[in-house]
């Protein structure tokens, strides 16, 4: 198949861009792209002179979840503060779903998230919190993406109010044991009112001793141990990163660790966007997400999220639009998504637009005209 008359084509490769561009796809992956007059091919799609991008990588969401809190959404528009403890309104109501209804809500999640241009997702388990609910999400999850996340240390279950590390014991043993065959990450909420650096720790090591790859979520009420833990234990991503001192970006500049932010995050919190500038410029990796989840960002829209990153955390166009496909995919460890040349996964989106820049341009107009997942239109 051939997709040709591209009027701009962000390969995210050392070249860049190019300009009146064709690219050819077999096989679920790019194997040529140029300029100027396309090759012949079976199989034709005409971009009409609009932007190609690589799809976008959503390193960070819990899709898997049921029940509603746009009430508690609503207060904090109002004035409440957010806070880790509305994720059990959130358990009461997953617990209380079936699987086939739960199935249902993070497939439509799903096609919402493909609508919006992401090709690559990661989805966490953490709205269960007893082994079998834990492993009920995480079959649902393993049903929509290989990249899933096992997060039974989300917070302490009611149950095991007062029993913290009763509860970490269960977590890195019986139910990790049973999660393993679900999940290739493992990811631990290490926060005030969830789990302390030790209790994190230990949630990692096991997940590691398992063989899962490592994530964490690290210093999104306030600062912390988060990130350095993330880095010290070689995470993959220390995820929100919302309260970032000197040390905590220097560890990440020094590291492999990618710092992934989570602009629709603060947006729906309330909270203070990070100086992502900052982080960028002391050589860190930096990836952009949606934690798209009930509580604290309930949405898709990484169009929303890029224009955030530019608007609020100091980013520039291209630099953000390549934090939300590269930086992903770093944040997976993934080398075959995130950019588009000879040897890449076909996975890209036609922009309703001559240019990226219109995804902040016009802020709030959807702009994905097709989302493309190994050189199939979904
Ligand atoms: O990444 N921080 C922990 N987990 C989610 C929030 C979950 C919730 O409030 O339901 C997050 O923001």
């Amino acid at each position: 198949m051939v997709i040709d008359n591209i009027g701009l084509l962000v390969t995210n490769e050392a070249e860049g861009e190019l300009s009146n561009a064709w690219m050819i796809i077999e096989d679920a992956h790019v194997v040529d792209t140029g300029t100027g007059s396309a090759p012949d091919a079976d199989r034709r799609i005409d971009a009409e002179q609009r932007c190609v991008i690589p799809g976008f990588v959503d390193s960070h969401t819990h899709l898997v979840f049921a029940g509603d809190r746009s009430a508690e959404f609503a207060a904090r528009m109002g004035g409440e503060p957010y806070e880790a403890g509305g994720i059990r309104t959130t358990v009461h109501a997953t617990r209380a779903a079936s699987l086939e209804s739960l199935r249902g809500l993070a497939t439509a999640r799903l096609a919402e998230a493909h609508r919006a241009g992401i090709t690559t997702i990661e989805v966490k388990s953490g709205y269960g919190l007893t082994t079998e609910h834990e492993i009920a999400s995480l079959q649902v999850a393993r049903s929509l993406t290989d990249e899933v996340t096992f997060l039974g240390a989300h917070v302490v279950p009611d149950e095991y109010a007062g029993r913290a590390d009763d509860y970490v014991r269960l977590v890195s043993g019986a139910m990790l044991e049973a999660a393993v065959p679900y999940a290739s990450w493992i990811d631990v909420f290490c926060e005030r009112g969830a789990f302390d650096e030790e209790q994190s720790r230990t949630v990692l090591e096991a997940g590691r001793a398992a063989g899962l790859g490592l994530r964490l979520h690290a210093n999104q009420l306030g600062p912390g141990h988060g990130v350095q833990l993330a880095v010290d234990m070689g995470c993959a991503s220390a995820d929100h990163c919302t309260f970032l001192s000197n040390e905590d970006i220097d560890a990440l500049a020094g590291s492999s660790t990618v710092a992934t932010f989570l602009p629709a995050t603060e947006f729906s919190t309330k909270q203070p966007y990070p100086d992502v500038r900052r982080v960028l410029d002391a050589g860190a990796r930096v990836a952009i997400s949606t934690n798209c989840n009930p509580g604290s960002s309930y949405t898709t829209s990484m169009s929303l999220c890029i224009a955030l990153a530019v608007r609020e955390m100091g980013l520039t166009i291209i630099e953000a639009l390549r934090a939300a496909t590269l930086g992903g995919a770093a944040a997976l460890r993934r080398e075959d998504v995130g950019w588009l040349g000879a040897g890449s996964r076909a996975d890209l989106v036609i922009l309703d637009a001559p240019s990226y820049d219109y995804l902040v341009y016009r802020p709030g107009v959807p702009q994905i005209a097709s989302t493309i997942i190994g050189g199939v239109p979904v």
